[in-house]
Parts: C-alpha cells; sequence; structure tokens
C-alpha cells in the first residue's frame, strides 16, 4: 500500500519518507573515505566512522529564480535538503539577514571594503536558526518526533523556538554555567531544558548517549547533523546575493565546532559550479578565543589533527574543546590560503565595543571575537587591507551583557535640571 505521506505533507513516522522529501539532496557521502550512504537520520560512516554529508543532484538554477523566492533561506531550497513545498510549512523561516557595509570600521582598521554579514537579525538572534530550520524539516520528513540537541546556548533558543512553532516536542541540554539570558530565552519557549553539571563536551558526550538510546529523536547537531550542517551554507549565498551575486575575497568567521566555516567554504563553491556567481578566489580565515582556541593551536603548530583542551573564556557560544570539525576547518583555511586566528577575552570585550561604536552593531561575545581577530589579522598582515572582506556577526549583544557590563555605562546620573546638565559637562 502507498504510504499517504508520500504526496500530502511530512511524514508521520509511518514508513518511508514521501516523494521530494529532501529536495535535490540524493544521499549522503562520507566527508573521510567518499563511501555512499541512503538520506536518513545517519551520520556516521558504516566503513570508516567519518562523518557524512548530504550530496546533490542540482538542476539548472538562474538567479532570477532565486531573486524569485521569499525573504529567507529558503529561496535557495533548490540547494538544500528540503522539499519543495518547505516555504509553507511551520518553521521560522530564518535568513536574509542585512549586509551592513561598514565604511567606519574599516576606516579604523585601515581596511578598504569591509561588510558585516549580521545575522543577530535572526528570529532568536544567531545564525543557529538556519541550521535548526533545515534539521527540523528533516526530523519532520523522518517522521521523528522529538528536536533536541547539546547546545551552547544559541542553539538551545533556535531548537526551543522552532520546535514550539512546529508544535512538537523539544529536549535541549546546557551547560548549568550558561549565561542566564541565554537560559531564560530559551526556557521561555517551553519544552524541556536541562542544565548538566559539566562543560559542553560533557553535555555533548550525554547527548550523543542519549540519541542512541532513544528512537524518535532527532538530535540536530548530532543524529541529523548533516542536514543541520547545510543549514550554514546560506550565509555564503546570501552574502554573495546581496554583493550583486560577487564571492568575497576574504571573510573571517568564529569557530566552534567548525561547521560554520566549512559550509560557508562548501556554499561558495556551490555557486560557482552552478555558474550563479564567478568562481573567484577566497580565503576563509576562523576565529577562536583564546580560552578555547584548539584549533587555531593546530593550526599555527601545522597540525592536521586537533587536539581537544579544557574551555575558559567569556566566548562561552563558542567554548568547544573538542570540535567535531576542526580537521576540516584546518583544511579549508589552509587549502583558501586563510588562517586561523584567536584573540584574549579582553580583545573579545574591546572587539564588541569596536563594532558597537563604529557601526551601531551589538554582537555578542562571537561577535567580539570575529571583530577582535579581523583586527589582529590585519595587524599582522594575513589579511589583506585591499581586498573585500566580509566578517560574519553571528549572534546577539543582549544575550551576553555580563561581557561589556563592567565597561559601559550612563555618563553621569544628574538631576532633571538643564542647570545640573550643564554643570556635569558631558558634550
Ligand atoms: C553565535 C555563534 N557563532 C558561531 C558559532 C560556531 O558555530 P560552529 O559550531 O558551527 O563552529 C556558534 C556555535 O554555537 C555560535 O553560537
Ligand atoms: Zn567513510
Amino acid at each position: 500500500m502507498q504510504n499517504p505521506d508520500r504526496t500530502t505533507g511530512p511524514s508521520t513516522g509511518s514508513g518511508q519518507p514521501r516523494e521530494g522529501a529532501f529536495g535535490n539532496a540524493t544521499g549522503l557521502v562520507c566527508r573521510a573515505c567518499g563511501a555512499h550512504q541512503e538520506l536518513g537520520p545517519h551520520y556516521a560512516c558504516l566503513e570508516c566512522f567519518g562523518p557524512l554529508e548530504v550530496a546533490y543532484d542540482f538542476p539548472a538554477i538562474t538567479r532570477e529564480q532565486i531573486e524569485a523566492g521569499p525573504k529567507s533561506i529558503w529561496r535557495y531550497q533548490p540547494l538544500l535538503p528540503v522539499p519543495a513545498d518547505i516555504a509553507a510549512i511551520p518553521n521560522t523561516d530564518p535568513g536574509f539577514t542585512r549586509l551592513v557595509k561598514a565604511d567606519n570600521l574599516a576606516r579604523e582598521l585601515g581596511i578598504k571594503t569591509l561588510w558585516i554579514k549580521d545575522d543577530s537579525g535572526n528570529p532568536t538572534h544567531s545564525f543557529k536558526d538556519r541550521v535548526v530550520a533545515v534539521a527540523l524539516s528533516a526530523a519532520r520528513e523522518l517522521g521523528l518526533k522529538v528536536l533536541a540537541c547539546p547546545s551552547t546556548g544559541n542553539l538551545a533558543n533556535a531548537v526551543a523556538a522552532a520546535a514550539a512553532r512546529a508544535g512538537i516536542k523539544s529536549v535541549v541540554f546546557i551547560p548549568e554555567n550558561l549565561e542566564r539570558p541565554k537560559i531564560l530565552t530559551t526556557a521561555v519557549y517551553g519544552g524541556t531544558l536541562v542544565a548538566v553539571r559539566g562543560n559542553y563536551d560533557d553535555v555533548n558526550k550525554l547527548a550523543s548517549e542519549i540519541a542512541g538510546e532513544e528512537d524518535g529523536w532527532a538530535f540536530v547537531n548530532v543524529n541529523v547533523r548533516p542536514y543541520y550542517a547545510e543549514g550554514s551554507k546560506t550565509l555564503a549565498y546570501e552574502t554573495a546575493e546581496q554583493l550583486g551575486w560577487r564571492i568575497p575575497e576574504q571573510v573571517v568567521i568564529p569557530v566552534a565546532s567548525g561547521s560554520q566555516l566549512t559550509k560557508v567554504d562548501k556554499g561558495f563553491t556551490e555557486l560557482g559550479k552552478l555558474g550563479l556567481v564567478d568562481a573567484t578566489p577566497y580565503k576563509i580565515f576562523g576565529a577562536q578565543a583564546t580560552g578555547c582556541s584548539p584549533v587555531a593551536q593546530a593550526f599555527r603548530e601545522g597540525h592536521d589533527v586537533v587536539r581537544p583542551v579544557k574551555p575558559d573564556t567569556i566566548a562561552k557560544s563558542l567554548a568547544i574543546g573538542n570540535p567535531a570539525d576542526g580537521p576540516y576547518v584546518l583544511d579549508t583555511c589552509r587549502r583558501t590560503g586563510g588562517a586561523v586566528e584567536d584573540v584574549s577575552d579582553d580583545e573579545v570585550r574591546d572587539g564588541i565595543q569596536l563594532l558597537a561604536r563604529t557601526e551601531g552593531i551589538f554582537a555578542e561575545t562571537a561577535g567580539g571575537v570575529t571583530i577582535a581577530t579581523l583586527k589582529k589579522l590585519l595587524a599582522s598582515g594575513q589579511l589583506d587591507p585591499e581586498a573585500e572582506t566580509v566578517v560574519f556577526n553571528t549572534g546577539d549583544g543582549l544575550k551576553t551583557l555580563d561581557a561589556i557590563a563592567d565597561r559601559v555605562g550612563p555618563a553621569a546620573t544628574i538631576d532633571p535640571t538643564y542647570t545640573a546638565f550643564t554643570a556635569a559637562n558631558l558634550v
């Protein structure tokens, strides 16, 4: 008998995914050995346990077709593992965030052309809404009933909100010492929030264990990770489209697990192959906080593998001591001629203030890491000040207020009179 879900909507879990459930995706392929696997809730290669990624058979697609699509990541539906009717299925519709020409910051840093891709404008104020929207689609199409994740904070927000919007259960695991705003901005969406006594790497290990035990759960960054990761390609697509269908010469991207950085690379490469942009060369630079900089360390030491560290930094959203995509970040940055650098917590605070003061954009600590790394790479001559550069601000400063709480505040407290104002000699 034909599964009734095949043509009428996402799977109810009663059988095979419906026709077209994953758009133009054709299967999963191992990033280590190239072995193929069927589309499904799989993330490890059966041959070598390597990580899997989504493979496609892309149709011919034009800029005009994309430009006529919705003002969200779904305008790139043909390039994502999601069905053609994705925009009609309740989700948070992330993406198409602004690309800001940062002339003031450029002047201050002595760089010619600088843009900020400002992903704080997403529904839960970080780029994680992109990856979760794609993972949610996979979960639904596979008939999985619970949306779950281990998180350093932003993913927690995105999963809880997306599950609420989709009307499904969420279970979110966080390290107990997370910033209070990130705890509250997750819990408010309902769902189950679990604080774990341990750091992110402990939480991640626990999540993998639960994922192995519980049927019907979609751990967005564990068992549906190949789909989740594809969401980050949309950062590259949007950036190129917003530049007038052009790939920038240099990009700076924050690194935690490293997934986002490697998928921005995949996105630029795909656009070139599809003829949507000229396949011009670009360099990718990774940014970490010194207190959790295993990838930057490996880059400097010329290693191909990443030695895990115990994180200690205010940039908690990037505090992954054992990054799953670390080796791929090293490969991407080396292959494109980029680098991975790290900056101190004080430089992170400076970075947050610099971006806010020059461009009116209030970034969270991850953005502070990225801006501070931009500054450092320019000062060391690793970034070319003449080359067009895009920096990714992936999260919102309102979630990490403590980072600058001791540094900023009112210039004075005065009585409500003009005399008092002039006497204070403030401007
Ligand atoms: C704001 C922000 N930026 C960047 C990242 C890094 O993402 P990835 O784990 O894909 O490297 C994270 C991860 O949690 C994040 O929360
Ligand atoms: Zn393999």
